[in-house]
């Protein structure tokens, strides 16, 4: 069995996110510069069954058998073999890399999910649809994120910008002008599923003070869509700003994202807003090419652990 390596990008939402859980729009695009990668080989010396799983980035060297079965990086393994109805794997060993910051809103779980997927799949002699390796992708988050909104496994899955609703057949969006972006990493470590559950108390005490913030949310999405498909991009910022106010109102911001989003806003970003669960984690900037490294040296010097500059369509 020859050795077979899959990889999978990062991915931000543009627009959307929390209001997304409820039955609202959002749209999410790949970030490939940062990548998820998995590489099988077999170890034709060891006995059938024995997986060797290396992830180096996190510190860890196990076998399968010693993961527990929930383990992120073990339970995309059993749900291949269940998808595909093998009893056992041949002897193989698994390298697992990742250059996605963890629990940044940039997807790293999620792409780790569809990298070994993909490769373990193939390796096996049986690549599993794009479908097939999204639904594993979404099982692994609903283990450990609770309630996902399944926008970040389509997304990452099928490596393109998307307008998603949730339980609904996603939508490829055709980008009528690339743009620049730039994230910002305030290095926030920031569990989804604990902003996620707390919008969701909120939700749950007092839905006529949230329901309008999500309703209005949606209205941007909307809004973006319309302006992605059309000629000029220009209001695009105002909406990414919109959007992060709408999401200070939800109360998932913080102020050190606040901070960054004023930071790049007074450094000449179109608009700005958080990306992905927040409480931490990352912010994103819309920017002409040539304001780029201005904005993401304004944002470092705000305190971004890092920045990365992206080019989306
Ligand atoms: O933190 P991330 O990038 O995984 O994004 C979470 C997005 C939410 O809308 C908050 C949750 C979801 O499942 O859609």
């Amino acid at each position: 069995m020859p050795a077979v390596t899959a990889s999978a990008p990062g991915k931000i939402i543009l627009f959307g996110e929390h209001a997304v859980v409820y039955g609202q729009p959002a749209i999410a695009v790949p970030v490939t510069q940062v990548q998820a990668r998995c590489t099988v080989v077999a170890i034709p010396t060891a006995p059938a069954g024995r997986v060797e799983i290396d992830a180096p980035d996190i510190g860890l060297k196990s076998t399968l058998e010693e993961l527990s079965p929930a383990h992120p990086l073990a339970l995309p393994l059993h749900l291949v073999r269940e998808q595909l109805g093998i009893p056992a794997f041949p002897a193989c060993r698994l390298r697992i890399t990742s250059t996605i910051p963890i629990a940044s809103g940039l997807g790293s779980g999620a792409a780790v999910s569809v990298a070994v997927a993909r490769a373990v799949s193939a390796f096996l002699g049986h690549p599993l649809s794009d479908e097939q390796v999204s639904g594993i992708a979404f099982r692994v988050d609903q283990t450990h994120h609770g309630t996902p909104s399944g926008i970040d496994n389509t997304v990452i899955t099928y490596n393109q910008p998307i307008y998603f609703v949730r339980g609904e057949p996603f939508e490829r969006l055709t980008l009528h002008h690339p743009f620049w972006m730039v994230i910002g990493n305030s290095g926030i470590a920031s569990p989804t599923l604990t902003v996620v559950e707390e919008v969701r108390q909120r939700y749950q005490s007092s839905p006529s003070s949230i329901e309008p913030i999500l309703l209005a949310i949606g209205e941007i999405v909307r809004q973006a869509r319309a302006i992605l498909a059309s000629d000029s991009l220009e209001p695009l910022g105002a909406l990414l700003t919109e959007n992060h106010q709408r999401l200070q109102e939800l109360g998932v911001s913080c102020p050190e994202l606040d901070h960054l989003v004023n930071a790049a806003l007074q450094n000449g970003a179109l608009g700005a807003k958080l990306s992905g669960g927040g409480r931490g984690g990352n912010m994103i900037a819309l920017v002409e090419e040539g304001q780029a490294a201005r904005v993401a040296d304004a944002l470092r010097r705000a305190g971004a652990v890092s920045t990365l500059i992206t080019r989306v369509g």
